[in-house]
């Protein structure tokens, strides 16, 4: 059954919220466990939809699984089946993160080509190019990529630092002969994360947060248990919900730097506290900003769509640049719908600030474009109705619960699509 948001706007937001795991460190902290044959214990994993399709995924190659609140056990004693079907792929594209595992431990991988996603085409060439570079046989077939071989150490240079291929490259170069170097590598938290949980199975690696990250292969990983990293982008998300209604947030179970990115705005408080940072700010008092995404250090593009949102009511022009994905923009017409000024050109998009919203019915169009939808409507005078909300529960744990124990006023109902009559 669809589901949509109906949210009455202007309200001010002043509470505290506790941020989940991250769902972009937990989706690859599962795969890695396929490294062993022993259990692994992963805490802190985010109870959101994309979790439950890659324990799904992981079922079905031969892992034992335990979900208790946020703690999942993991034991994978053989690998049944090398084999990612497209049904499971399509509605995640980080499912191709089975791929450098199953290669590493099973020797050989059948995962399905997870073509074009709302936000772009997003190949894989880069992981592709890096196993291939370590020996392993790839052979693109039947819209599945089909990898098999003995891995061995390899000097890898990327043309782009992707995560996902950082990713695989790691995990897969923790089991093959000898060592590999990856250049140009993603400096991500999330990388940075799934190290630590390699390292502690048994892994060889250093450098991981850096560009030049080196993995000396060992013959074996053993089981270890982890915290998964608090989730940056929901941290800066709730940041975003206080500012653009004017309010306060203590944001829980989170750490100071991942507000990082909210610096480009001039005017916004971070008061630390025992329990956590807490935001506040005013809309009104910040000045318009000149951002590009880019990979970590630079602006997320997982953090634009909401930033865009809250600078529709930042007095002055902003201008945002999407650098990394070429179709991020579809939140735009949804916000202009809701009174926003925005123009887009190529890559950048131009924000007239300080338009008052009003509310209207919108629909989500991915999980952070949706997302800036629910700040915008926070923000919005009157009712929003935000429908396909399935796109923020992939990624927000509790989204409407959180917000309205700071004081929205949010409800969860079924999608109502009304059949209009037309009359001639
Ligand atoms: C991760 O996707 C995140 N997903 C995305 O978060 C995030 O937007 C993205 O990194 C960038 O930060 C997860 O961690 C599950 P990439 P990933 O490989 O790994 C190009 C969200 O909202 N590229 O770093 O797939 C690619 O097309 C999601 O939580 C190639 O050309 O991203 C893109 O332009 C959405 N060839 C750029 O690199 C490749 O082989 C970055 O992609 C791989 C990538």
């Amino acid at each position: 059954m669809l589901e949509e948001f109906v949210i009455q706007g202007k309200r001010q937001l002043k509470g505290s919220v506790t941020i989940s795991g991250a769902k972009n460190s937990a989706l690859k902290l599962l795969p890695a466990t396929l490294l062993t044959d022993q259990m692994c214990i992963v805490k802190n994993v985010p109870q959101v939809s994309d979790i439950n399709t890659m324990i799904q995924l992981l079922g079905t190659l031969g892992s034992s699984i335990q979900r208790t609140g946020d703690q999942i056990r993991i034991i994978t004693p053989n690998i049944k089946s090398s084999l990612a079907h497209y049904e499971i792929v399509r509605k995640m594209r980080a499912s191709t993160g089975v791929l450098g595992p199953l290669l590493a431990r099973h020797g050989e991988a059948s995962v399905s080509l997870p073509g074009g996603c709302a936000i772009g085409a997003r190949p894989i060439d880069i992981h592709l190019d890096g196993l291939s570079k370590m020996g392993a046989q790839i052979e693109l077939k039947d819209g599945y990529v089909h990898a098999k071989g003995q891995l061995k150490g390899a000097v890898i240079h990327f043309k782009f630092p992707s995560m996902g291929a950082t990713e695989n490259i790691m995990m897969a170069a923790t089991l093959a002969k000898g060592s590999t170097r990856i250049y140009n590598a993603a400096c991500e938290p999330e990388i940075v994360d799934l190290a630590q949980l390699l390292n502690k199975m048994g892994a060889k690696i250093r450098g991981q947060g850096t560009p030049d990250i080196e993995i000396e292969g060992v013959d074996a990983l053993h089981g270890a248990e982890y915290e998964t990293m608090p989730d940056r982008l929901e941290a800066a998300t709730y940041a975003m919900a206080a500012l653009i209604t004017n309010g306060k947030i203590l944001l829980k179970n989170t750490r100071v730097e991942f507000l990082e990115p909210l610096r480009c705005l001039n005017a916004v408080k971070v008061e630390l506290t025992s329990d956590g940072p807490v935001v506040s700010g005013s809309v009104e008092d910040q000045r318009p900003v000149n951002i590009t995404t880019a990979p970590f250090p630079g602006f997320p593009t997982d953090m634009q769509p909401q930033m865009m949102a809250l600078l529709t009511q930042v007095p002055g022009m902003s201008v945002i640049s999407e650098m990394l994905f070429e179709n991020r923009f579809m939140h735009v017409p949804e916000l202009i719908r809701l009174g926003a000024k925005i123009e887009v050109m190529g890559r950048s998009a131009h924000i007239y600030g300080k338009t008052p919203l009003s509310g209207a019915p919108v629909i989500a169009s991915d999980l952070r474009g949706g997302t800036a939808l629910v700040l915008a409507a926070l923000a919005a005078e009157g009712e929003t109705v935000v429908k396909r909300i399935y796109h923020m529960d992939r990624g927000y744990a509790n989204l409407m619960h959180n917000l309205n124990a700071c004081g929205a006023s949010v409800e969860r109902l079924a999608q109502q699509d009304q059949k209009i009559q037309l009359v001639r």
